[in-house]
C-alpha cells in the first residue's frame, strides 16, 4: 500500500513536471492539490470540498482545486513532505506529525492541555497562541493556515477495558509518530507502537496491537470499532488538525488572490467545525448500536496525574513555549470561572 501510494506520488510529481501546470493542452490553470487521510464523508473532506468550490468559483480561470482523500497521495508524513517540496500545495496534518518539522508543535500534543472545549476553541482562535507556532516552519517550506477540530482522543482496546492507567500496562497501543505521544505512553506504562494511520486497521486485525487512541470517528470511518470493543473516555488529548500550505505557493499569490484564499481557509474551518459535533454523535451511535462497542467513562484524574510530567519536560526542553503555555492557561482559567 505504501509502495503503491509512493508510486502514485512519484507519478503525480513527474506528470506535473511534464505538463508544468494545468491539465495539459490549452489549459493553463494551476491545479491546486490538497491531500488528506480521511474518508469522503469526514468533516475535513466536507470543509475542503467547500474550499474547492469557493476557489473554483472565485478564481476558476486561474486555479483548479483538487482534493485527494483517503491517503491517496501517501501517508500523512509523506504528504507533508510532498507539501514541503511543493509537489502538492496543501495537506491536512495532525499536530503530532508536525512535531517532526518543528518541535514547537509539541505544545498541542500535551495531554490535558485544555480544560474545556470552550477554552480549546478560544485558545486556538487566539493568534497570539497560534502565530508563533503556525509560522515557525515557513523557512522549511510549510505554513499552517487554519486549524480544524479533531475532537478528543481516548484509548480503545480489543479485549481489555481501560478503567485506570494501570490497565494499559504491557499493552501495545498504536500512537502517532511523535516523540510526545511515545513519551505519553511510557508514562502510562503501556508500550507505544508508532505507525501511520492507514496501517492501524490491519495491525489491530493481525493482533500486532492491543489497541489505539483516537476520536470516535476512527471506530466507524476507519473500521477500528469492528475489532476494538472497549472505548474509554480518559479524554487525554483535545487536538486540532492543521491545514498546512506550501509556503512558496502562498507567497506567490497576488494580494487579491491571497485575500480570496484567506477567506477560503475560513470556509474550510467553519464547514469542518460545524460538521464535527454531529459527525461524532453519529459515529458514537453507530459504534454502540452496530459495532457493539462499549463506551466506558473512567475517572480521568489518575490519567491526568500520570501524564502531568510531560508538561514539565516539554517546557524544559522548549523554554520558548512557556509564554504560549501561560496564555493557554489564561484561556483555561477564563472558562473555569464561567
Ligand atoms: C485523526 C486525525 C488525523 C490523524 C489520525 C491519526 O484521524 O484527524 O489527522 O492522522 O487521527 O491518529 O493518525
Amino acid at each position: 500500500r505504501t509502495f503503491l501510494s509512493l508510486m502514485g506520488a512519484v507519478a503525480l510529481t513527474s506528470s506535473m513536471m511534464l505538463t508544468g501546470c494545468g491539465a495539459g493542452s490549452g489549459d493553463d490553470r494551476k491545479i491546486v492539490r490538497i491531500g488528506h487521510v480521511q474518508s469522503q464523508t469526514h468533516p475535513d473532506h466536507l470543509g475542503l470540498e467547500a474550499f474547492a468550490n469557493y476557489i473554483n468559483e472565485k478564481l476558476g480561470d486561474k486555479y483548479r482545486v483538487e482534493v485527494y482523500p483517503s491517503e491517496l497521495l501517501g501517508s500523512q508524513t509523506e504528504m507533508v513532505q510532498l507539501t514541503q517540496t511543493g509537489a502538492i500545495d496543501f495537506v491536512v496534518a495532525s499536530t503530532a506529525i508536525m512535531e517532526t518539522f518543528s518541535a514547537k508543535y509539541q505544545i498541542f500534543n500535551l495531554p490535558y492541555l485544555f480544560s474545556s472545549v470552550e477554552a480549546y476553541h478560544e485558545a486556538m482562535d487566539d493568534p497570539e497562541v497560534t502565530d508563533p507556532i503556525f509560522k515557525t516552519t515557513s523557512k522549511a517550506g510549510l505554513e499552517t493556515v487554519a486549524w480544524l477540530d479533531a475532537g478528543t482522543r481516548n484509548f480503545y482496546t480489543i479485549k481489555t477495558p481501560i478503567n485506570q492507567p494501570s490497565d494499559l500496562k504491557g499493552l501495545k497501543i498504536r500512537v502517532q509518530q511523535s516523540p510526545t505521544n511515545v513519551e505519553m505512553m511510557r508514562l502510562l506504562g503501556g508500550t507505544a507502537t508508532p505507525m501511520g494511520f492507514g496501517d492501524v486497521y490491519t495491525a489491530l486485525q493481525a493482533g500486532i496491537l492491543d489497541g489505539a487512541e483516537n476520536n470516535e470517528l476512527a471506530l466507524t470511518d476507519n473500521g477500528h470499532g469492528d475489532i476494538c470493543k472497549y472505548y474509554s473516555y480518559d479524554m487525554h488529548q483535545m487536538v486540532p488538525d492543521l491545514l498546512v500550505a506550501n509556503y512558496a505557493f502562498l507567497n506567490e499569490l497576488s494580494d487579491e488572490e491571497r485575500a480570496i484564499f484567506e477567506e477560503g481557509f475560513q470556509i474550510v474551518k467553519r464547514t469542518e467545525q460545524d460538521a464535527w459535533e454531529d459527525a461524532v454523535a453519529e459515529a458514537k451511535d453507530k459504534a454502540e448500536n452496530e459495532q457493539h462497542v462499549n463506551f466506558i467513562y473512567p475517572d480521568t484524574a489518575p490519567f491526568q496525574e500520570a501524564m502531568a510530567p510531560l508538561h514539565d519536560s516539554v517546557l524544559a526542553a522548549n523554554p520558548e513555549l512557556q509564554p504560549i503555555y501561560d496564555l493557554i492557561q489564561q484561556h483555561n482559567a477564563a472558562h473555569t470561572a464561567d
